[in-house]
């Protein structure tokens, strides 16, 4: 049976990336059949049209049915997964809390037509999760991922995430560039803390508004890609690898209040469950940052892992 998989912002620019690489099979498997349901606004449809033109002109094996609609009550229906990326992006010389007052509605709105509409009628698994999961990635994304959970109260909150992994991916390849070796290589130590503690953090906090001052617009192609690693991790399963996720804090971790949307480093289990990866020793260098940067939804979606990663000289 086809999984129905929902993209929003589909006639934007991260979309353009990302349905390619889901409907040929990079997420949800290379056997799966897809019916991908496409949401933007009423203004986008003629652009959304071209868009489903060029998916049908890719002859996709996988691909069963194209859904293109500006109706949330159509998109949200019976869902199995959910790419919430239709927000407004920052332009140069923006900081991504500049974009709540354009974004937050949007999740609020989702937030509620997920409730209202998506799949609850399915059997849950095992450990009572309901299957259909949910990935935030409109900026600032751990903050709309919040907004979006707060109005559906009836869905548990583990099925929310928000997307840090471009964050990780990013420090994954510079890691490898200091280490020359290739991004699956980066298992040695970087013995340079004045490099970690400097260059290497700001160089992937500051990486997103070095993408807007050169592109004039915001990650795309490299957004794409997180997206599909993350979505394709959480359904898959990670084993023994580390993966980082925007997700809802319990307040028993790292200090991190009850609530909040965070960036953890998670395992993920056959059964779609994920689990904090607990008990790692924080520096107090990387806890005063943390800190520092908790209450600004900007930065807290990557400081965590950043700096837990910085602490490790990292296995990503
Ligand atoms: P874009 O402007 O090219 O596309 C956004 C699309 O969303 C547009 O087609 C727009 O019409 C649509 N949209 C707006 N309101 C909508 C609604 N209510 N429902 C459905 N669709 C709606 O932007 P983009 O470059 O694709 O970026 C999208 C978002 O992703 C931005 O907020 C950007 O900041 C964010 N982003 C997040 C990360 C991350 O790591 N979390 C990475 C890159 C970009
Ligand atoms: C990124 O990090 O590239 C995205 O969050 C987009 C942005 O505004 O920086």
């Amino acid at each position: 049976m086809a999984l129905k998989v929902l993209i929003t912002g589909a006639a934007g620019q991260i979309a353009y990336s990302l349905l390619y690489s889901v409907a040929k099979g990079d997420v949800f498997g290379k056997e799966q059949a897809l019916s991908l349901v496409l949401l933007d606004i009423p203004p986008m449809m003629g652009v959304l049209e071209g868009v489903v033109m060029e998916l049908q002109d890719c002859a996709l094996p996988l691909l069963t049915e194209v859904v293109a609609t500006s109706d949330e009550a159509v998109a949200f229906a019976d869902i199995d997964a959910a790419m919430l990326v239709g927000a407004m992006p920052r332009r140069e010389g923006m900081e991504r809390k500049d974009l709540l007052a354009a974004n937050v509605k949007i999740f609020k709105s989702q937030g509620a037509a997920l409730d209202k509409y998506a799949k609850k009628s399915v059997k849950p698994m095992s450990h009572g999760l309901l299957s259909f999961k949910v990935v935030i990635v409109g900026n600032p994304a751990n903050t709309n991922a919040l907004i979006c959970k707060k109005y559906a109260p009836s869905i548990p909150a583990s099925n929310f995430s928000a997307l840090t992994r471009l964050d990780q991916n990013r420090a994954q390849a510079q890691l490898a560039g200091k280490l020359g070796v290739a991004v699956e290589g980066v298992y040695e130590a970087v013995q340079d803390d004045n490099w970690l503690n400097n260059e290497f953090i700001s160089s992937v906090q500051q990486r997103g508004a070095a993408v807007i001052k050169a592109r004039k617009l915001s990650s795309a192609m490299s957004a794409a890609k997180a997206i599909g690693d993350h979505m394709r991790d959480w359904w898959f399963g990670t084993q023994s690898r580390w993966v980082s996720m925007g997700i809802i804090s319990d307040g028993n971790t790292y200090g991190i209040p009850e609530g909040l949307i965070f960036s953890f480093p998670l395992t993920v289990g056959e059964d779609r469950s994920w689990k904090i990866v607990d008990g790692l020793d924080i520096s107090d260098f990387a806890r005063e940052n943390s800190n520092l940067h908790m209450n600004d939804s900007a930065s807290s979606k990557w400081i965590h892992h950043i700096f837990i990663v910085a602490k490790y000289n990292i296995i990503l």
